[in-house]
């Protein structure tokens, strides 16, 4: 038998994956893509319930920033979480699993492309209940004057929430969690 090497084309596309970004990885995209799509991941929703050890906050003095929590519910009743989504070369991932080392996990998901509504398959970062760094619920004050106080080596946690507000808002979405910290967070800054 006669060994034939893969068609690049082939070859290329196999190295490829989509990625869903719902947090920082929206608004600060520090890493090479082929292509940058509006998306939607059905039956998760945004929650600041992850602590920040290494990058909104440290050790001592976590941090808050999001992770995905199970919606419940269908395509149907659910609105789902808007976000983006990136083709990246496989060579990608050891950054992002870097950047993402504090709790996250990849996870495999159905991506829904926006506009036309194709869904592909791809990954995305969620930080499970189970990880160290995980803080769980808590009301939005509480939440809000512990993002208002924490800073880490990437900058303060207030920026984190409010980039993430605007980046939301030019995807011309809105996240009603996101934004009552926000509303919260600009009093507590007044
Ligand atoms: C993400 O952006 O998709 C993961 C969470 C984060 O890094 O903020």
């Amino acid at each position: 038998m006669v060994a034939t090497a893969p068609h690049p084309a082939v070859d290329r596309a196999a190295a490829q994956r989509w990625v869903f970004g719902y947090g920082s990885l929206i608004w600060k995209a520090e890493f090479r893509f082929h292509e940058r799509r509006r998306a939607a991941l059905h039956g998760w929703m945004r929650r600041f319930w992850q602590g920040s050890h290494d990058h909104r906050g440290t050790p001592d003095a976590p941090g808050r920033v999001v992770t995905l929590v199970t919606a419940g519910g269908d395509e149907t009743t659910a609105s789902p979480c808007v976000g983006v989504a990136y083709r990246v070369d496989e060579d990608v991932f050891p950054h992002l699993d870097y950047r993402e080392k504090n709790g996250y996990q990849r996870v495999d998901v159905n991506i829904r492309l926006l506009p036309t509504g194709a869904v592909v398959r791809g990954v995305t970062y969620v930080a499970e209940p189970s990880n160290r760094a995980f803080l769980g619920p808590a009301t939005l004050d509480e939440i809000a004057a512990q993002i208002r106080r924490s800073h880490g080596p990437s900058g303060s946690n207030t920026h984190y929430l409010l980039a993430l507000q605007e980046a939301l808002a030019q995807l011309d979405t809105a996240d009603e969690h996101v934004d009552a910290l926000a509303r919260r967070i600009r009093t507590l800054v007044a």
